[in-house]
This record gives C-alpha cells, sequence and structure tokens, in this order.
C-alpha cells in the first residue's frame, strides 16, 4: 500500500451466495463491529438481488456498495441483464468486471473493455479483474497474460478518467483453492501492471491508481500481502461472508506504509 499517492481498497465479492434476508443479518453485525478509522475504502459486491437491502443497510455508513457484473448496453432486449444505469439508480458505487467466473462463462476482453467504458459512463468505479491460470504461470506467460488483459481492458479509456479504476490481480490458481500468492508472487505481478498502466498513461496516473490482490486472501496473510508497495487492498470471496474475518481484513489495512 502507499496511502500517500492511492486509495486502499478493501473490496468483498459475495459470488452467488447470500439471500436478501442474509445480507441484511450480515450488515447489521458488519455495523457494529465495523472499525471506525477511515484509512481505507470498504466496498461489498453482492448479488443483483441483495443490493437494495445491503444499501439501505449500509446508507449511513462508510461501506460502499457494488455489484458483480453489468451489460454495457444502455437498455433493450438482454433478458436476464442488468444495465449501469439500474446499478447507480439502485445505489452502486462499484461494480466487478472481468472476474475470471465471468471469463469462464464465455466474457471476452472485448465484454470486459465495453463493461469498464460503460461502467465509468455511469459513474460507477470499475473492479477490472486479471490474472493467469496455473498453466500461464507454469509455462512462464504471466506478464504477457497479463499485459495483454489490462490494455485490452483499458482500451479506449481516456486519461482523465483511468483514476476512476481499480485493477484486481487474482490469479485463477489461488481463487477459493486456499492456495494464495506469496506476498512477493503478487507484488512482482501488481509492479508489473502499474508499469503497463505507466506505460498506457503516465507516472502519476500509474502512482495514482489502486491495485488489489485477490485469491485466498484471508485475516491471517492479509496484513502481509498489504505491507507491499503494490498492493493497494483486497478483492476478498470466502473471507467476506463472514463480518469478523471481513473485519480483520480491514484492520490489518491500517498499518505504516512506504
Ligand atoms: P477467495 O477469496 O474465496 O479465494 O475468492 C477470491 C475472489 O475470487 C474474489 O473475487
Amino acid at each position: 500500500m502507499n496511502r500517500k499517492y492511492r486509495k486502499t481498497v478493501i473490496a468483498g465479492n459475495w459470488k452467488m451466495n447470500k439471500t436478501p434476508s442474509e445480507t441484511k443479518e450480515f450488515m447489521t453485525q458488519l455495523k457494529a463491529i465495523m472499525p471506525k478509522g477511515r484509512w481505507c475504502d470498504v466496498a461489498l459486491c453482492v448479488p443483483a438481488v441483495c443490493i437494495p437491502a445491503a444499501v439501505r443497510a449500509m446508507r449511513e455508513t462508510r461501506v460502499g456498495i457494488g455489484a458483480e457484473n453489468c451489460n454495457p448496453n444502455p437498455s433493450g432486449a438482454y433478458t436476464g441483464e442488468i444495465a449501469t444505469n439500474m446499478l447507480t439508480d439502485a445505489g452502486c458505487k462499484y461494480v466487478i468486471i472481468g472476474h475470471s467466473e465471468r471469463r469462464a462463462m464465455g466474457e471476452t476482453d472485448a465484454d470486459v473493455n465495453a463493461k469498464v467504458l460503460a461502467a465509468l459512463d455511469a459513474g460507477l468505479i470499475p473492479i477490472m479483474c486479471c490474472g493467469e491460470s496455473l498453466e500461464q504461470r507454469q509455462n512462464g506467460v504471466t506478464a504477457e497474460w497479463i499485459t495483454m488483459q489490462i490494455k485490452l481492458g483499458l482500451k479506449d479509456v481516456p486519461e482523465d478518467k483511468i483514476r476512476k479504476v481499480i485493477i484486481a490481480y487474482e490469479p485463477i490458481w489461488a481463487i477459493g483453492t486456499g492456495l494464495t500468492a506469496t506476498p512477493e508472487q503478487a507484488e512482482e505481478v501488481c509492479e508489473m501492471i502499474r508499469s503497463v498502466v505507466r506505460k498506457l498513461y503516465s507516472s502519476k496516473n500509474a502512482r495514482a491508481i489502486s491495485i488489489l490482490y485477490g485469491g485466498s486472501m484471508n485475516e491471517k496473510n492479509a496484513f502481509e500481502l498489504l505491507a507491499q508497495p503494490d498492493i493497494d487492498g483486497g478483492l476478498i470471496g470466502g473471507a467476506s461472508l463472514v463480518p469478523e474475518k471481513f473485519v480483520k481484513i480491514i484492520e490489518a489495512a491500517n498499518q505504516p506504509t512506504v
């Protein structure tokens, strides 16, 4: 982290977990133990049907609510899809885009890019995910793969909007497996992502954007991961479903930074 130049962001990704009733219960518990300091931004990205309950519960708090996906089109015949203006109207501040679980369902880099542009237009903060498979890591193409995902995902994002984008590095082999990237492995890729942004935009913009790590981040390993200079927060799956664990990760963001 480097709180001098950029925001630290602790974001939960609930995936397909919790009902609206369970959301209300979770938020009540979270509010009771939420740390008072403001050393990081806190986001919870929840299933679409849980958004109203989450927004209602967290209205007077520092927790911003987000969605887990969006459709890039403004409206129309897209059965089952949700447009960005529906998300903002429902009170969302964030949207996760290009999670590997959605890419596995067929989402392409071009889809990711269209969604990032639509989210920015609507005033949402996109949390754009990238990450390599185990096979890609073993074949030594992690840097090339991530560079491609970043370049294609950020295509046509204007200079004055790049700072609104949050990038999440999530190695696929570390998601939900209990296998966390070591702080050094995660830092190496996050640092590389920042250098790609530097080349595409500028040093100032690269220094200002928040890059998160995701993949089995939990209350035990968060402190060490967040101590890395280019890891500006976490995108947390399993551990964001338990208020006590999520709060411990938020507390880990309260450590001295470089
Ligand atoms: P886990 O924290 O459950 O490994 O999930 C990470 C993730 O995919 C967050 O988007």
